[in-house]
């Protein structure tokens, strides 16, 4: 697409996020099958089903600047999404597959919150408190996600699983 004007470099990044969160609706059920604790797949299926609900606020979003057909594709998710597929293809300790299926997802979460951050301020700059405010809602909850996985993760119940097998 041609990139004329503010306005359609917040087109291009949200449609860029439906391609993102679209992508990520697919793969979130393979890292939730694959974590072997209750707590982690737990938050990643609440994820989830709040991906979904991000699907559909960038599709309101692209609606009130007229889109109805994105067709980005999100090639940093896709590449993001490899890398976790990689994780979850590999063999060994539970705890130890847990705490790298928790590092991808930080990973998706942090490049989702930067991507959001963009076109939140853009909206904020466009005036379009519309769309502003719909991704304010999704930050809010990428954020929160991202603060549970580091909970997970530093809640101290890998510790004793990965370093015993360490020393
Ligand atoms: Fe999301």
């Amino acid at each position: 697409m041609k990139l004329d004007s503010l306005r359609d470099v917040l087109q291009e990044q949200l449609e860029d996020m439906h391609s993102a969160e679209t992508q990520l609706v697919e793969a979130l059920p393979k890292m939730a099958q694959a974590a072997s604790t209750n707590e982690l797949r737990e938050a990643i299926e609440h994820h989830l089903e709040e991906t979904r609900g991000h699907v559909r606020r960038v599709e309101e979003a692209l609606g009130e600047l007229g889109v109805s057909t994105p067709t980005e594709e999100c090639k940093g998710m896709r590449g993001l999404i490899a890398e976790g597929e990689e994780v979850l293809a590999m063999q060994g300790d539970p705890m130890a597959k847990d705490a790298a299926i928790i590092a991808a997802a930080q990973r998706v979460e942090h490049y989702e919150i930067a991507a959001y951050g963009t076109a939140r301020q853009l909206a904020d700059d466009l005036d379009m408190s519309g769309i502003r405010d719909l991704i304010d809602q999704t930050l809010d909850e990428e954020s929160n996600a991202d603060k549970l996985l580091t909970k997970i993760a530093t809640g101290g119940m890998f510790k004793a699983g990965v370093n015993v097998k360490a020393t």
